[in-house]
């Protein structure tokens, strides 16, 4: 259910390491098996080295062995009250990781939700069958 997600989600902000940008996200995806894999914004001082929220938690869900077809839907959030939705590099990332039939759910800090498909994220994009 996607309010426990979002409590998970913002429960898990605070791990968020954002010394520079001060501007917290955290995602959350949810297995079909129904395990929670959790990431957040991890910043560098070399600025650009800095992870994305959505990023850190699939490649945290890849590394545990997790795979395409066994992840459900992944939900952001962020301690804005306004809607952010992921970067480009991560909608880029997340075509390829995630099912596209999979929800990708944004929510604000008070849990406002808007809902898309993940092949609606990216339209037009750069998959593996271009290779
Ligand atoms: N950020 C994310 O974690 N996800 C996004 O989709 C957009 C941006 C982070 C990167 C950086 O740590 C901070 O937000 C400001 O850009």
């Amino acid at each position: 259910m996607k309010k426990e997600l979002f409590k998970l989600a913002k429960e898990n902000i605070k791990n968020a390491y954002v010394p520079y940008s001060h501007f917290r996200v955290s995602a959350v995806i949810k297995l079909k098996n129904g395990d929670v894999v959790k990431g957040v914004n991890i910043e560098n001082a070399s600025y650009g080295l800095s992870n994305c929220a959505e990023r850190s938690a699939l490649f945290s869900a890849y590394s545990q062995g997790v795979k395409k077809d066994d992840i459900q839907e992944m939900l952001l959030c962020t301690d804005q009250e306004h809607f952010v939705s992921p970067c480009g590099a991560c909608r880029q990332v997340i075509r390829e990781l995630v099912p596209e039939d999979a929800d990708i759910t944004i929510c604000t800090v008070n849990g406002d939700m808007k809902t898309v498909k993940n092949k609606d994220l990216l339209p037009f994009g750069f998959t593996s069958e271009d290779l």
